[in-house]
Order: C-alpha cells, then sequence, then structure tokens
C-alpha cells in the first residue's frame, strides 16, 4: 500500500543553523504517530517543510506517491493536508463559524475570502457547524474569536483544519496551554478524528498525553531523527532520555 506521507532525506539551514538533517519517515494510511524532542529540535520547521510553507535545502516530500516537494501550500491542501499551528491564527474579527466556512473554502478556491459571498453559503456553514460540533464547540458558533478563552481556541484550530477534509492532519502542539482536562478533551477528539480515518502527526511535549493515543513516536533532537518506533521502547531508549526526554518521561510514567 501507498504510505500517505513519505519525507526523504531533507534537510534545510537556516544561516549558521542546520535545522534538519537528513530526515527520513514514512507514514502509512490510519496512523497516529507522535512528534516529539526538545525545544528547537526542528518539529516546527518539518511540518512547515512538509506543508509548503517552507522549502527544503534538499530531499522531498511524497503525498499518496506524488513528489510534492513543487507543490505550493494550496496544492498541497486540495491533496488532503491540513495542519494547526503552534500560535493559533484566526482571523480574529470575525465568528467561530465564519472561520471554520472560510477554512472549508480552501476546499475549492484559493481565494477563500469569496466563500463567505458564495450561493452555497447556507450548506457551508452547516457543514462547518457540524464540525464545531466534532470538536467541542456547539453553541459557540456566533461568538466572536476575541471571546473564545486559550482552551476553545485551540479546538477552533483543530476545526478549521478539519474543514478542508484532510487525509492527513499535522497537529504542532495543540495542547500548549491547556489544563490537564482540557488536554485531555481535545487528545480525545483527536483520537475520535483518527479512528474515523483521518492519518495523524501529532507533535507535542505533553509526553502523557502523547503516549496516551500514540502507536508510534518519532523523536528528532538536534533536527535529526534519533528514534523512531513503538513509543515504550523509545522513551526507554538510552539515547533519548540523554538527549531529552529525562523529567518529562520519568513524570508520564509516574
Ligand atoms: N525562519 C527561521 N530563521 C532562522 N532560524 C530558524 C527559523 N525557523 C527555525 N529556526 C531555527 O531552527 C531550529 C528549529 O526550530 P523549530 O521551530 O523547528 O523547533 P521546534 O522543535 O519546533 O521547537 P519548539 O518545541 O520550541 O516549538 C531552531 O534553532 C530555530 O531557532
Ligand atoms: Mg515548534
Amino acid at each position: 500500500m501507498t504510505d500517505t506521507l513519505r519525507v526523504q532525506s531533507v534537510a534545510i539551514r537556516f544561516g549558521g543553523v542546520q535545522a534538519l538533517t537528513d530526515v527520513n519517515f514514512a507514514v502509512a494510511s490510519g496512523e497516529i504517530v507522535g512528534l516529539i524532542g526538545p525545544n528547537g529540535a526542528g518539529k516546527t520547521t518539518l511540518l512547515k517543510i512538509i506543508a509548503g510553507v517552507a522549502r527544503p535545502d534538499s530531499g522531498q516530500i511524497v503525498i499518496d506517491g506524488e513528489d510534492v516537494t513543487a507543490l505550493p501550500t494550496a496544492r498541497r491542501v486540495q491533496k488532503g493536508l491540513a495542519i494547526t499551528h503552534q500560535i493559533v491564527r484566526p482571523f480574529r474579527s470575525m465568528t467561530v463559524l465564519d472561520n471554520v466556512v472560510l477554512a472549508a473554502g480552501h476546499r475549492f478556491t484559493s481565494n477563500p475570502l469569496t466563500v463567505l459571498f458564495h450561493r452555497a453559503r447556507k450548506a457551508e456553514e452547516e457543514r462547518a457547524a457540524a464540525i464545531l460540533a466534532r470538536v467541542g464547540l456547539a453553541g459557540q458558533e456566533l461568538k466572536a474569536v476575541t471571546a473564545l478563552p486559550l482552551g476553545h481556541l485551540k479546538r477552533l484550530e483543530v476545526a478549521r483544519a478539519l474543514a478542508v477534509e484532510p487525509k492527513l492532519i499535522m497537529l504542532d502542539e495543540p495542547l500548549a496551554g491547556l489544563n490537564h482536562r482540557e488536554a485531555e478533551e481535545q487528545v480525545d477528539t483527536i483520537a475520535r478524528l483518527n479512528a474515523a480515518g483521518v492519518t495523524t502527526i501529532l507533535i507535542e511535549h505533553n509526553l502523557r498525553e502523547v503516549l496516551r493515543v500514540c502507536r508510534r513516536m518519532l523523536v528528532l533532537d538536534g533536527g535529526r531523527i534519533i528514534a523512531d518506533g513503538d513509543p515504550h521502547s523509545v522513551i526507554a531508549d538510552k539515547a533519548v532520555r540523554e538527549a531529552y526526554v529525562g523529567k518529562a518521561a520519568d513524570h508520564a510514567a509516574a
């Protein structure tokens, strides 16, 4: 079977910083993979390269068997890729519902603002409301984004990604800043989406939650993949513990 994603020999340098070196891995359809690593390891840079927001100096990104390295982000989204950002980026002057309607517009236009004036607007609103319900934001549709607490903004970020009906979703720290219960609910949502067929890459520092849902874990350190496999063997790995996990793993295991 064709892998949903293949990252082949990817490298990128920013000035004096070699942010990624010879990164290789594949993700099969339906997997949920945790991507961890200390601050500055290169996780967000890797996500940006997969999404086409940044271009690698060398290497290829292959989605569903097609080399997309030269394709812009919009084309990759139309092929079924969605990401969420480490720093949430909603349109603050709009309602919660309109943010999702707008994001959904990326399915069929490179200028999604036109969607807000589209004749199919009503159907798009109904679709958006259903997506908001899936992430736990039912009843919040008409609120201004500025009125939402962080926990809801992080859910909205997932809803905006879902709006494009992705086959592959990459989430950059979707739990950052959430309390224990909010983090659990957000991860439950992510696990449900995965169970419904969305291949998932979860970038997180919250190891407890990664271990709860991921069947496989990748570890980046200093721009290199230093471990890839079953989460419990990965966090027990001596090199991983030395490079990064240390206290956090002890904490998660406690
Ligand atoms: N646009 C850029 N210009 C220069 N350096 C960059 C740029 N983007 C990232 N870097 C550097 O590349 C390295 C990897 O950064 P990246 O943001 O990918 O790490 P990260 O693993 O996502 O970290 P965190 O866990 O803190 O989010 C860091 O040294 C960072 O300073
Ligand atoms: Mg990051």
